[in-house]
């Protein structure tokens, strides 16, 4: 892969993870169509790889992603956003299996902030901002920012984001349930990596499962989701995973998931 791609992928077999990273510096890796589409693209590739158990998205130090791109939609008119609807894209994310792991360093805004709250735990580096700008240039959040902050750190600060614009920081952030943990910014890629490295010891059949349950809660009363976790747990005993997990416990040994 060149080094002028706009999304560079490293592989790391031994560990069983992958690292997904944004290359649109100068733009603070404005997420343009080519850049969603290069994202989900590589996203989809390692969700269909064996190899592969937990994924990490990333950005560089100035930004995750500091929104979508402005010059991309400032002429357009209704119809043209409405036909060329490239907000699809983050649904695309959604679709994706696996785990999926997003570190953040610098500014993480607008669909930034969208596509991290659509993937599935977030890790901030100190340097980390999140915000939903949008209504500073007369619009909205359109990727699910109205949707996913307010489920996420509650419908008070989620007005005062989205209303005023303004960021938090990665320490009011965690405080409020956004991210999972803030780590200096310096190691952030190599802990959130660790983080993924210890997700990917684990039965992958079980973790996609454990997602879509926990992403059901999103979805659906608590009474069907309860009903459809529950339909999950029995699937999994259909699983030599299932078996092999138990059978280690019980021999007191490190289980060996396969995925099957
Ligand atoms: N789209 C396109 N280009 C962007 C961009 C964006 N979202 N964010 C930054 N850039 C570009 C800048 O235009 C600039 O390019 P040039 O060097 O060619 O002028 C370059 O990245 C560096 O940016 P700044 O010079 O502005 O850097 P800064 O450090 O002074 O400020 C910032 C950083 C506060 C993040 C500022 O860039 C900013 O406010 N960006 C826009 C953030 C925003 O409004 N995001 C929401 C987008 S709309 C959206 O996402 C809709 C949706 O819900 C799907």
């Amino acid at each position: 892969m060149s080094d002028d791609a706009l999304v560079l992928v490293e592989r790391d077999e031994a560990r069983r993870v992958a690292l997904v990273r944004f290359n649109r510096p100068k733009q603070l890796n404005a997420l343009n169509g080519e850049v969603m589409d290069a994202l989900c693209s590589s996203l989809e590739a390692l969700d269909a790889d064996d190899a592969i158990r937990c994924v990490v998205v990333t950005g560089d130090e100035r930004a995750f992603a500091a929104g979508a791109d402005i010059g991309e939609m400032a002429s357009a008119s209704a119809i043209d956003m409405l036909r060329a609807n490239r907000i699809a894209q983050w649904d695309r994310v959604r679709r994706i299996g696996k785990p999926v792991i997003v570190a953040v360093n610098g500014w993480c805004l607008g669909g930034g902030c969208e596509l991290a709250m659509a993937l599935d735990l977030i890790v901030a580096g100190e340097s980390a901002r999140f915000g939903q700008p949008e209504i500073n240039l007369g619009v909205i959040p359109g990727a699910g920012g109205t949707q996913r902050l307010t489920r996420a750190i509650g419908k008070s600060r989620a007005m005062e984001m989205i209303l005023t614009g303004e960021p938090i920081d990665a320490r009011e952030a965690h405080r409020l349930g956004l991210v999972a943990r803030v780590v200096p910014s310096e190691l952030l890629v190599e802990d959130a990596l660790a983080l993924a490295a210890t997700i990917a010891t684990k039965s992958p059949l079980a973790l996609r499962l454990a997602k879509e349950a926990v992403n059901a809660a999103f979805e659906m009363t608590l009474t069907h989701a309860l009903a459809h976790e529950r339909r999950l747990f029995y699937l999994l005993f259909a699983s030599d995973d299932q078996k092999e997990g138990m059978a280690a416990f019980l021999e007191k040994r490190a289980p060996d998931f396969k995925g099957r």
